[in-house]
């Protein structure tokens, strides 16, 4: 998302809070993946979208971005998923068009159980497909990024720590930080003010990571270009600006005395 970062408190949650966080990233997971299977040829995006609601709901869960008003939107969110196909990096939203085979597909879902949120996604390629080095290699590189970005998220080290890991990771292979584009607080809403998870930095810069933090760790990355653009009639999606393909991998991350705790494992 862009960047929403103001001087608000950051809300430190306890271990009780992470553990509820963690039901509804459950929740959360387990519908990633069943919409992760169901992307197959033919099938439309409004499908993949009615399976995440009924997943959620199958799982104890409301979906968190349905009736969603993001800071930095003028419009509210329609739909429990944002579903983005090749050049969409983020934020494409549901519409009854059916999946090719060898299209580049993000999924990415907010889960709520008892008010506590938990927002994760993935990037698949619909198969089955001819072999695709480019676009193999693109999301190996981003899920890679971000677990190299979480791995970095103790208490004492920086943000900087966590944006330096994923960007040298991601240009080391010659692709593409969107930049702009930030993960964020999360836990009693979807997008907590307070801190911006920039997917570049410098190591040692930046806010320090304190235990009790609660954030999504999520680089979304161009095959080409770090440049993005919007379409004409929809302000959701963000696509590459050089029609390159993008990828986008989240997780929720609480951070514990003893390292990074994934909150939206299934
Ligand atoms: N889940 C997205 C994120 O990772 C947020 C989508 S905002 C919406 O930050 F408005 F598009 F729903
Ligand atoms: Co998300
Ligand atoms: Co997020």
């Amino acid at each position: 998302m862009p960047s929403i970062a103001t001087r608000d408190e950051i809300r430190l949650k306890t271990a009780g809070e992470m553990d509820a966080m963690a039901a509804a990233g459950r929740a959360a997971a387990r519908t990633l993946l069943a919409l992760k299977e169901h992307a197959q040829p033919g099938v439309k995006l409004t499908e993949l979208e009615e399976l995440a609601i009924s997943t959620l709901r199958d799982n104890g869960a409301r979906p968190g971005l349905l009736g969603y008003h993001p800071g930095f939107s003028q419009v509210t969110y329609l739909h429990a998923t944002c579903l983005s196909v090749n050049d969409e990096v983020i934020h494409g939203v549901p519409r009854p068009i059916a999946l090719n085979a060898g299209d580049v597909l993000g999924i990415d879902l907010v889960a709520v159980i008892d008010g506590w949120f938990a927002d994760t996604a993935l990037t698949v390629i619909v198969g089955p497909t001819p072999h695709n080095p480019r676009a193999e290699k693109l999301l190996e590189v981003t899920e890679k990024a971000m677990w190299l970005g979480i791995e970095r998220c103790w208490p004492g080290s920086t943000l900087g720590d966590v944006g330096y890991a994923i960007q040298h990771h991601v240009e080391k292979n010659r692709f593409s930080i969107l930049k702009q584009m930030v993960g964020h607080g999360v836990g009693t809403a979807v997008h907590e003010p307070g801190l911006d998870v920039a997917n570049v930095g410098r190591p040692g810069s930046g806010m320090r990571i304190r235990e009790g933090m609660t954030f999504c760790v999520e680089p979304m990355v161009t095959a080409g270009r770090g440049d993005y653009k919007h379409r004409k009639n929809d302000p959701w999606a963000v696509l590459s600006k050089d029609g390159s393909l993008g990828a986008h991998f989240e997780h929720t991350v609480g951070v514990t005395k003893d390292g990074p705790r994934i909150l939206t494992l299934p």
